[in-house]
């Protein structure tokens, strides 16, 4: 177990108001906590021995924190805190995962439910007073006996995948490495990132959890698209960077795939005249995925168990890679 010298002040700073941190300061009584703004951050990292940030920690930050081991970040991505030699400052880095994985499953599979019962065009009918707007038999399909190919086999992906065993699908998770051994649980297959060509035309619906990194760049591009299975649905939860945009929105425009449920763009904003918001059957809901009332207490306990493992020299959970930048 690795030795550590005890954490004795701790910055906090997850959301625009103070947050209430007693359950941390009512378990580790003998630590200093700073509860700021985002904007404090800044003017307070300095005496830090480990941090709880939100989403962005910039260099101009991690300059004036002479003082610190860990950050642990609310997010699931670190694109933003990986880059610029965050390597060399020696800091540990760990994230989020997990923290918004239950609500963004629900996000997904509310987007698959809205495809499959025509729930876009319904609504645009209601808006203009018109009766089932096309919305039929020869329309509609169930989910029940279909295919999910999960691309990123993180908690996301996991925490979807039990859920899509209640409806009697088919999951097929992708991953980068250890595809050997049992599938994880709610997961009837494991294949390697190196096959997924191999696979992707079995999908009835493609979900990318993937994160950004220079791996996952560009991932679906048009050649991708074209071996999805026709009429197959993509769903982006992850980030816009992995995929080629003009491609995705070839694709639906020739009818290649059935539909797109986009919670990541690239750029976000996606600015207004982007041809994505017209291209045929996306649903784009603009980053939001991740949004859960439930934040505040899952980050904190995540973060309290943490503190305690850092505390007594255990393998801390959700350690970054940040070679690999996840
Ligand atoms: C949100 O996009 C996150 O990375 O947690």
């Amino acid at each position: 177990m690795p030795t550590r010298q005890p954490l004795q002040r701790i910055l906090v700073a997850i959301g625009p108001e103070p947050a209430d941190i007693s359950s941390l300061t009512a378990r580790f009584p003998r630590i200093a906590f700073d509860v700021v703004g985002p904007d404090a951050v800044n003017d307070h990292i300095a005496g830090a021995d480990a941090a709880l940030i939100g989403w962005v920690s910039p260099s101009e930050t991690l300059d004036k924190a002479s003082g610190l081991k860990w950050i642990q970040t609310a997010g699931a991505g670190v694109e933003r805190v990986v880059g610029d030699g965050f390597a060399d400052r020696g800091i540990l880095l760990t994230n989020g995962s997990g923290v918004m994985a239950p609500n963004m499953a629900e996000h997904v599979i509310g987007l698959m439910l809205a495809f499959a019962r025509g729930f876009p065009d319904l609504m645009k009918g209601q808006q203009r007073q018109s009766w089932k707007n096309g919305v039929g038999m020869d329309t509609v399909f169930e989910l029940g006996g279909q295919t999910v190919l999960m691309v990123g086999l993180g908690d996301i992906a996991l925490a979807t995948a039990e859920r899509l065993q209640a409806f009697g699908m088919t999951v097929i998770g992708v991953r980068r490495s250890d595809v050997t051994g049992n599938p994880p649980a709610h997961v009837d297959r494991v294949v390697s990132i190196a096959d997924i060509d191999a696979v992707i035309g079995e999908a009835d619906h493609v979900i990318s959890s993937l994160p950004h990194t220079s791996e996952t760049r560009r991932l679906f591009d048009g050649a991708r698209f074209a071996r999805f299975k026709d009429g197959a649905y993509f769903y982006n939860l992850g980030r816009g960077t992995s995929v080629v945009q003009a491609d995705l929105i070839e694709a639906l425009e020739s009818g290649k795939l059935g539909g797109a449920g986009l919670d990541v763009t690239e750029p976000e904003p996606l600015p207004q005249g982007d041809p994505l918001w017209d291209a045929p059957n996306v649903l784009i809901t603009a980053h939001t995925a991740g949004a859960t009332p439930h934040f505040r207490e899952r980050v904190l306990a995540l973060f309290a168990d943490n503190i305690a493992r850092y505390q007594s020299g255990q393998d801390l959970v959700n350690v970054v890679d940040i070679d690999r930048g996840y």
